[in-house]
């Protein structure tokens, strides 16, 4: 069988609040149209990894490569460009604006034309069964459809790769299954996602491979069943008294 590529590589990163350590030494890759899954305890750095890998806060050093080429100076702006696409563990919708307006935010990256923006967002809205709200404003969605609008607004950048922060957080299991099957249809059109879940029955049923952090170091890396069965990640999260796992 072929060796799917690399399509992000983040290498060595450290990164420092003041005396805090969030990230140390850790490293990570994804390879091409793979769902990839990082988890570990509250305050692990997960969500700081994706605030690295999508240049909204700057390395302390490391290396991050899109494609094998090394990104001088992540920055958001040139990540999103570079194809990288992300949701924000808490919901940031304009609660004002549409469903449709929410998602065009997202489609400006590529058109200055807002009937084109309009277009690409309403087939990003079907690919994700959003599209009959696509005219309700954010405030009146409830948790499961502003999830969803989130990430139509990450998708409306075109992204190749995809992060993905805690969207099951907060929903019932039967609205966690259906996020569960969006996150399928978004990998059958090609994108590349990482995923940051505290769900274990999603994260184990979505991911190929999984990376476990804790308190800022890489503790493990393998398929769900090595990573379920590794003592040391049991110990620190899935089954020991630190752990904040959900079933
Ligand atoms: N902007 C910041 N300034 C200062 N400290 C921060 C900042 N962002 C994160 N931290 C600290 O870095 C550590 C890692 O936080 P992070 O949010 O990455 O954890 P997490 O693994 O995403 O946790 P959770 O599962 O609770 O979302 C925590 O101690 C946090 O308080
Ligand atoms: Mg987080």
């Amino acid at each position: 069988m072929e060796e799917k590529k690399v399509v992000l590589r983040a290498e060595h990163i450290t990164k420092e609040f003041g005396g805090l350590r969030a990230i140390d030494d850790a490293s990570l890759y994804l390879k091409d149209n793979e769902i990839l899954g990082l988890i570990g305890p509250n305050g692990a750095g997960k969500t700081t990894m994706f605030n690295m890998i999508s240049g909204t806060l700057p390395l302390t050093s490391g290396k991050i490569y899109i494609n094998g080429k090394l990104i001088n100076k992540p920055v958001a702006h040139k990540m999103t460009a570079l194809g990288i696409g992300r949701t924000y563990q808490v919901v940031q919708p304009f609660s004002n604006l549409t469903v449709i307006e929410n998602t065009m935010v997202g489609a400006f990256l590529h058109t200055n034309d807002a009937k084109v923006a309009r277009e690409k967002s309403m087939k990003v809205l079907e690919l994700l069964g959003l599209a009959h709200k696509a005219d309700v404003p954010g405030k009146d969605l409830a948790l499961i459809d502003l999830k969803r609008m989130e990430v139509a607004r990450a998708l409306a950048t075109e992204p190749t790769i995809l992060l993905l922060d805690e969207v099951m957080a907060g929903l019932n299991p039967s609205d966690g299954l259906q996020v569960m099957d969006m996150i399928r249809q978004i990998k059958q059109t090609g994108i590349s996602i990482i995923i940051i879940e505290h769900v274990m029955r999603a994260v184990m049923g979505l991911c190929e491979r999984i990376y476990v952090l804790s308190q800022g170091k890489m503790l493990a890396e393998g398929t769900p069943a090595e990573v379920s069965s590794n003592p040391e990640v049991i110990e620190s999260y899935l089954g020991g008294k630190h752990g904040n796992a959900k079933g």
